[in-house]
């Protein structure tokens, strides 16, 4: 049987950080399952299409390759073999894939694939719904909680770094819109799994919150 730790928070939380330094120490698999959403979403906008045309939607996961791939210690992601890591995180992707996310057949696609990689290997999984559609038996059920505040902050300076033009207030609606997108869609909505540990990383360093659940899923392990 394979361990399974479970890292549902928001955007900007410090998730993908801490889940890939605690994979590193822990030696678990790090899946990071907005990247895959992400990647049906670039897929869709490349080829122009709407989150309203179910059809067109439905062809390109009929056909859609999703690989995530460990090179030099880092994790890509490969759409239909070509590595989209940074294509998938534009602001276009960021205001459209909670609405891809949304969708039926786009999460019928997506769940499947993570539950066979976590049936199949040690993993620390980030994502919405990995505690509570995804492994509801999880190991381990963490939820990474940060203000809203703090969440656009830190998305608002990564974007700096990256070289994205974008004003803290637009990043700031664009974490707020999708958070509403998010919590309130039917299918999967993102909200914290009854036995999921809360860890609010506000005023926390990464490595803090690293320490903290790696310390929490440890002491799970020794149960
Ligand atoms: O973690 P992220 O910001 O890269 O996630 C991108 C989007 O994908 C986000 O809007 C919510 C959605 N998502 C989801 O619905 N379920 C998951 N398990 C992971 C992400």
């Amino acid at each position: 049987m394979s361990f399974v730790v479970a890292i549902d928070g928001p955007a900007g939380t410090g998730k993908g950080t801490v889940t890939k330094i605690i994979s590193q120490r822990m030696n678990l698999l790090n899946i990071d399952t907005g990247a895959m959403y992400r990647s049906v979403t670039l897929e869709c906008i490349r080829k122009n299409i709407s989150p309203k045309d179910e059809e067109k939607i439905k062809e390109v996961l009929e056909n859609i390759n999703i690989e995530l791939k460990y090179i030099d210690g880092e994790q890509r992601i490969f759409l239909n073999g070509e590595d989209v890591s940074k294509a998938i995180r534009t602001p276009e992707v960021d205001n459209l894939v909670a609405v891809f996310a949304a969708l039926k057949i786009v999460r019928d696609k997506l769940t499947p694939i993570q539950r066979k990689i976590g049936e199949k290997n040690d993993v620390i999984m980030e994502g919405r719904d990995i505690g509570t559609v995804v492994f509801p038996n999880a190991d381990v059920k963490i939820y990474l909680d940060c203000s809203l505040e703090e969440r656009a902050r830190r998305r608002y300076n990564q974007n700096l770094k990256k070289g994205i033009n974008e004003s803290y207030e637009e990043v700031l609606d664009s974490i707020k819109k999708r958070h509403k997108l998010e919590t309130e869609r039917e299918i999967a909505p993102f909200i914290k799994a009854d036995d999921a540990i809360t860890v609010d990383s506000t005023s926390m360093t990464i490595e803090e919150v690293a320490d903290k659940i790696e310390k929490i899923i440890r002491g799970k392990k020794n149960d």
